[in-house]
């Protein structure tokens, strides 16, 4: 698919691997509404890709575990840069604790983020989709959808849950051309990996967020016929 042109919401998009699907994004014409809480983040994005790219870059902020608020920040990208074709669902938090040490807001906090954030922003986008008969969405999933480990029930556990849903969510509206696709990357060099204590080994050897978006850009340039159910990145780090 030729992405010159398209709308693409992204949500998460303040930092990280959001960001870099962004620049990636608005580097190939793309017309990006980025998604995330914080304000400075968004602005600051959406004036170094309209300096630096020849697209339009806007923002709403909201955290997409509240219904209302991914309702409205959607409702006011779709209005300002048109129908979308992209969804990039990446808004996601990490923290790791042992299932009776973590605190259950904690759990169920990411449980709200990972999840139900991936949900309500698909829920609010798919019926534009479906009226114009085509789409894509890309869920950030994780290796922690994949296996399991000691202090990841709360991760893994909202990651598993994200690949179950895209693969439901992909059954159900690929006869109305939407492709729904998950990425599982490893271990990649962001703020929410450093604070979880999961930046480890030389970091050139550690994927970089750049690397997550350029899977994703590949994936959504390939034909439109070919819909990618899961796509996973590893490097020589031993995890
Ligand atoms: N880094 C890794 O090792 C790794 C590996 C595999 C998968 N992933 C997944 O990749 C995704 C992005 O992670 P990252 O490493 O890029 O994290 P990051 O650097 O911490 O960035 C996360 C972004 O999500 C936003 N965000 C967090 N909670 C939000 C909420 N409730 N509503 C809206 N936006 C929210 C943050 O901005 P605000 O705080 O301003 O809202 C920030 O812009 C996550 O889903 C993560 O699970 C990460």
């Amino acid at each position: 698919m030729d992405l010159k042109g398209k709308n693409a919401l992204i949500t998460g998009a303040g930092k990280g691997i959001g960001r870099a699907i962004a620049l990636g994004l608005a580097k190939a014409g793309v017309r990006v509404g980025l998604v995330s809480r914080s304000s400075g983040d968004l602005e600051q994005l959406a004036s170094t890709i309209s300096s630096q790219y020849d697209t339009r870059a806007i923002y709403a902020t909201a955290d997409v575990s509240k219904r209302n608020e991914a309702e409205a920040a959607y409702n006011q990208i779709k209005h300002d840069l048109g129908p979308l074709d992209i969804l990039i669902n990446n808004a996601g938090i990490a923290s790791f604790g042992t299932v009776t040490e973590m605190p259950p807001d904690e759990w169920e906090r990411m449980i709200q983020v990972n999840l139900f954030g991936t949900y309500h922003m698909t829920y609010y986008a798919l019926p534009d989709m479906i009226k114009q008969n085509h789409g894509s969405i890309i869920n950030i999933a994780s290796t922690a959808g994949e296996r399991g480990f000691a202090t990841g029930s709360a991760y893994c556990a909202s990651k598993f849950a994200v690949l179950g849903f895209t693969e439901s969510v992909l059954q159900e509206v690929r006869k109305h051309n939407i492709r729904v696709t998950a990425l599982t990357p490893s271990t990649v060099n962001t703020e929410l990996a450093v604070n979880a204590g999961l930046k480890i080994g030389e970091e050139h050897r550690m994927l970089q967020p750049e690397d997550v978006a350029e899977l994703a850009l590949a994936a959504l340039q390939l034909p439109d016929r070919v819909f990618v159910k899961t796509a996973g990145i590893w490097t020589t780090n031993p995890q």
